[in-house]
């Protein structure tokens, strides 16, 4: 099952129900990895990434497995390997963030390298700066991120960027190194939120998450615990642009309407209607939207990981669209494959010129990462006749059900 054939023109209509955070999750269950005893995590999407991150875990020496629909159990035996295999860690990115918590769990860490992927080269020198400021010795050795107990002691970090991953290691090596950490300039996303609960509830003493200056107090062991994920916003924005883009009206379920405000705020400057409601958003398309204007940004700016949905939905306003891509080199792919249907899309550097076009057409176009695929599903339902896309792979790397999801709003989807 490598493809998907949608066929376009037919507007949205219906409830979908948000799944539980990719990001967050990945995340939660990379910090267990420090609380002895079984932690379960409940409202976690079955998605790709998340299955790998289990087996990673599993070769760690933990047991993991699925207790429930959305639920895992992670239990972590006294003992645990430090060691994460390049075979599994090439898979996921996100497997980098195994670093904080093995090196928390037990001073020492060999975690392969990531590798760069399709939107940049995406370097880790934050994350080591960090650890290093912490007292950690880090050297690299054959594609393998090493790192050594020096008497690790709490110190003041500060960020160049607020790398989401950096601060997510830091903050999850820091919460059982002793004395105070103080991480300024840190990302202040949702997911960063999120962990910081998940380790306060595991015992650890993280304050100011969701700010730009976190504060941790170490303590000296951490315990597993139950806790459910935050819903994923950017799951939230996909639909909210789908249905968008085909002029539908879409109760959009499980929501937490605050982390989405730069997406909705944007859906509005653009003619589109979006009523919130306890943990629910209604969104009324528009049958012709406007153009506008967006920069990527850290949180609470507008989100990278939505900028090629909206690539999608701005190719057909009225009017021509600027965007510029501050957080990743490479991540206008998507344009080339939307130009196949029809889009007209100039690319220079980090700013993307959408000229609004009155109808796009169906025809092959292939995923070249995972939003870029979500992206080509949204111009696709919105398309003149049918547009097969190839490399879905990576689109169920992180989107629960997306096709199930669509269909029962009323989308022709088909997986082949
Ligand atoms: C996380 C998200 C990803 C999202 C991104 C930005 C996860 C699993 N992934 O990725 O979906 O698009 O945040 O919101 O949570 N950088 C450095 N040095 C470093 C670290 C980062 O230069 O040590 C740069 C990166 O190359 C990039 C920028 O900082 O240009 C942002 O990266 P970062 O915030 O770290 O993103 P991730 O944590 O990788």
């Amino acid at each position: 099952m490598n493809k998907i054939r949608v066929k376009g023109g037919r507007p949205l209509t219906g409830k979908v129900r948000i799944s539980g955070a990719k990001n967050a999750a990945l995340v939660l269950i990379a910090a267990s990895v420090l609380a002895k005893g079984e932690s379960i995590i409940e409202n976690v999407p079955r998605i790709q990434d998340v299955e790998i991150m289990l087996d990673i875990l599993r070769g760690l020496g933990i047991e993991t497995g699925w207790v429930a629909e959305d639920a895992v159990s992670i239990q972590v035996p006294d003992e645990v390997n430090y060691h994460t295999p390049y075979e599994l860690a090439r898979k996921l990115r996100a497997s980098n963030l195994l670093l904080g918590s093995i090196v928390g769990r037990r001073g020492i860490a060999e975690i392969s390298l990531p590798g760069g992927c399709n939107i940049g080269s995406r370097p880790m020198d934050l994350h080591l700066k960090g650890l290093q400021l912490l007292g950690f010795e880090t050297t690299l050795e054959h594609g393998f991120i090493k790192i050594r107990n020096a008497s690790p002691q709490g110190n003041n970090i500060y960020l160049d960027f607020p790398s989401v991953g950096a601060t997510e290691n830091i903050m999850m090596a820091a919460s059982v190194v002793p004395g105070q950490t103080i991480i300024e300039n840190a990302a202040k996303e949702p997911e960063i939120v999120d962990l910081g609960n998940y380790l306060n509830a595991m015992g650890a003493r993280v304050r100011g998450m969701g700010t730009d200056i976190i504060k941790i107090e170490g303590v000296s062991q951490l315990k597993g615990v139950r806790y459910a994920v935050i819903p994923d916003r950017i799951e939230v924005g996909t639909f909210m642009t789908a249905s968008a883009i085909t002029g539908g009206k879409v109760i959009l379920e499980n929501v937490i309407s605050t982390h989405v405000q730069p997406v909705i705020a944007k859906l509005r400057e653009i003619g589109v209607q979006i009523g919130e409601k306890d943990d629910c958003i209604e969104v009324v398309g528009h049958p012709k939207i406007k153009a506008a204007d967006i920069k990527t940004m850290p949180y609470p700016g507008f989100p990278t990981d939505m900028q090629s949905q909206f690539m999608s939905l701005l190719s057909l306003a009225d009017g021509t669209s600027v965007i510029v891509e501050n957080v990743f080199e490479n991540r206008f792919q998507v344009a080339d494959e939307l130009k196949r249907m029809g889009a007209n899309i100039k690319v220079e550097g980090h700013t993307a010129v959408v000229k609004g076009v009155p109808r796009l057409g169906g025809t092959c176009v292939k995923a070249t990462d995972l939003r870029a695929g979500a992206a080509l599903v949204i111009a696709a339902l919105a398309a003149e006749g049918e547009t097969e896309i190839s490399q879905v792979h990576h689109i169920f790397r992180g989107y629960e059900n997306l096709v199930q999801k669509f269909t029962n709003l009323g989308a022709d989807l088909q997986l082949d």
